[in-house]
Order: C-alpha cells, then sequence, then structure tokens
C-alpha cells in the first residue's frame, strides 16, 4: 500500500469546486434508468450514453472522479481511447465500484447485506492495472417498522470496512458507502436516528480493521424526511441536522464525505448541499458524489438519439456546476436559469 498516494488521491477527490460523477449503475439498474427513456440497454447504447457523459467540454472543471462499472472500465470512447485513459487525460481520477449488490441478509426480513468480499483483492489488483484509483461499496440500511435491526447495521458496517481496508491495501482509495434509505413515510428524526446509530457503527469498524481515515472518503445518505412523509422537513432543517449527525459521528481526520443523492429531486441535492458548504467551514470537505442528481436531465434529454448529444451535454455541465458551486455555498436558484436561457 502506498500511503502517500492514497491520501494525495483522496484529496483530489474533493479538491474545491469539485465532486464525483457516479456512473456505476449496476447491469439492473442502467436498465431501469433506460426504460425511462424507452431506450434497450444494449451494450452499445451503455457505452455511448457514458460517453456523451465522459466527453463533455469542460466538465472537469467540476468533476474530480468518476465511479464507473466493471463493464464500464473496459470499455472505450469511438475513437478507441478507453475510458479510464479519456478520464484520466482530463484531469478525472476513475474509480471503480466493487460491490456485488446487495442480497437479503439470513434470518432478517426485510434487510440486506451487500455481498462481494470473496476474490475482492485480485479483482481490486485489476482494476488498480486498468486505471482506477478509488473503489467504491454501497452498503444499504432500511427504515421500516422495528427496522433497521442493530444485526444489518453490524454486517453491513464489518463488511464495509472489510472492502476499506482491502482497497487501501491495493493503493485505491475506499469510498466508505453506507446508505439510510429514504424510502418510506417516517420522519426526519428516524432517519436521524438510523443514520447516527449506521454512521457510529462504521467509524468503530474502520478503526478495528485499521482502516486510514486520511486516505478514504465517506459517502453518506443526507439526514431526510421519508420520500411519503406528509411534512417533510425543508433544506435549511435538513442541512442542520445532517450537519448535526456527521458532526456527533464522523472523526475531523476524514478527509471528506461526499454524499450521495438518493432519490432527492437535481435541484433539492445541489440546494441541500450548498447550505451545509454555507453554514461552513467544517472540519471535512463537504462534496458530492451523484449518480441520478447529476444525470437525470442528460438522460431525459438524450433519449437515446444522436442528434440529442449535444444537448444533454449542455444540461449535465450545468448540473455538474451548479453543484460546484454549491461546494463553496455560492449556489443560487437563480444559476437555474441559466440553462433555459441558453
Ligand atoms: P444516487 O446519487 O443516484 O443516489 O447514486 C449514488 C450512488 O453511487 C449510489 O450508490
Amino acid at each position: 500500500m502506498s500511503t502517500k498516494e492514497i491520501e494525495t488521491n483522496a484529496i483530489k477527490m474533493v479538491a474545491a469546486g469539485k465532486g464525483i460523477l457516479a456512473a456505476d449503475e449496476s447491469d439492473g439498474t442502467i436498465k431501469k434508468r433506460f426504460d425511462s427513456i424507452n431506450i434497450s440497454s444494449t451494450e452499445e447504447n451503455r457505452r455511448s450514453y457514458r460517453e456523451l457523459l465522459f466527453t463533455t467540454k469542460g466538465v472537469e472543471e467540476f468533476i474530480s472522479g468518476v465511479i464507473l462499472f466493471d463493464e464500464t472500465i473496459r470499455q472505450s470512447a469511438k475513437d478507441g481511447t478507453p475510458f479510464p485513459t479519456l478520464l484520466a487525460g482530463l484531469g478525472i481520477l476513475p474509480g471503480i465500484k466493487v460491490d456485488k449488490g446487495a442480497k437479503p441478509l439470513a434470518g432478517a426480513p426485510g434487510e440486506t447485506v451487500t455481498e462481494g468480499l470473496d476474490g475482492l483483492r485480485d479483482r481490486l489488483k485489476e482494476y488498480y492495472d486498468l486505471g482506477a484509483r478509488f473503489t467504491k461499496w454501497r452498503g444499504v440500511i432500511n427504515i421500516g417498522e422495528g427496522l433497521p435491526t442493530p444485526y444489518a447495521i453490524e454486517t453491513n458496517t464489518h463488511a464495509l470496512a472489510r472492502y476499506a481496508a482491502l482497497s487501501q491495501e491495493a493503493s485505491l482509495v475506499p469510498i466508505v458507502e453506507p446508505e439510510v434509505l429514504m424510502d418510506g413515510s417516517h420522519s426526519i428524526e428516524t432517519c436521524y436516528e438510523a443514520s447516527e446509530a449506521t454512521f457510529k457503527c462504521i467509524f468503530e469498524e474502520l478503526s478495528k480493521q485499521r482502516v486510514l481515515l486520511e486516505g478514504m472518503i465517506l459517502k453518506p445518505n443526507m439526514i431526510l424526511s421519508g420520500k411519503d412523509c406528509s411534512s417533510r422537513a425543508g433544506v435549511e432543517e435538513v442541512a442542520e441536522q445532517t450537519l448535526h449527525c456527521l458532526k456527533a459521528t464522523v472523526p475531523d481526520g476524514v478527509t471528506g464525505i461526499a454524499f450521495l443523492s438518493g432519490g432527492q429531486t437535481d435541484e433539492e441535492a445541489t440546494a441541500h448541499l450548498n447550505a451545509m458548504n454555507a453554514a461552513g467551514p467544517h472540519p471535512w470537505e463537504l462534496s458530492f458524489s451523484y449518480g441520478r442528481a447529476l444525470q437525470a436531465p442528460a438522460l431525459k434529454a438524450w433519449v437515446g438519439e444522436s442528434d440529442n448529444v449535444s444537448n444533454a451535454q449542455k444540461v449535465f455541465y450545468h448540473r455538474a456546476k451548479c453543484n460546484g458551486a454549491a461546494r463553496s455555498g455560492s449556489y443560487s436558484a437563480e444559476m437555474e436559469k441559466e440553462v433555459a436561457a441558453a
């Protein structure tokens, strides 16, 4: 393991004004996204779509890293340039999702555990050789009647820490992603409790398993009301509760926190991050590692038609720019008019 390499790359991943694009949708998830625009999930459609994102002119101003899927890290742009080489040429760090998805947790109805530890050491070596410099693993925590159980929190955080230690051993920066889902009608307080228990447990596990905090990025959910909650908390409350929860659970030594968007609307995800950074400075960089909240408008504008590529790139650039501004608390709703006017 090169401590210096992972510390340097962790700092790059949360560079000022920038964040991470999560483009690591598994086959099942990208199919769902493509179904929503009525195009079929062929290998060539997936490749073209990812090329559209990665070749958006100027996107490197706001994007420090891209999380790829196993298929994508092996694909190339039309001109034959492998995606990891293309990204590295723009100064964007290539990363890779290494988990194998959330599977039902034995003896715990309604809960899951993320799999993928078997053979991980060998896969990490291959990914490093393919150009990856960081990794991602997502553990999923459900809120429900009597959920989450301590059993689900412990098994998921234990696996996350095992993955993180192996990644660092391979000189890859682990993105440690414990996601408390926003599905349900629960209150923001319930989300706070489940998240606090999860984040506490993850740092206990990371410490036991000797993970270097300076060489990792935490990718948590924000503290939100459930999607179907009848009175959802507003931007200021979300920012306040999220900061409170993170300050209570995340050690100062962690280089950066890069939120997932988790089903928030694009503009909500930007406004929440902006409000948190406006209330800074904080002990860690507060950034984004969004999938849907960065891609949704681009996907809609593209709908699989090559004639729409430049318009889709324009809206993708705009979302990246808005989130880049949210890194310093300088985003405003006014910025949303720029793309409409363009
Ligand atoms: P969303 O921002 O769409 O939640 O995706 C982020 C991610 O990488 C989930 O693992």
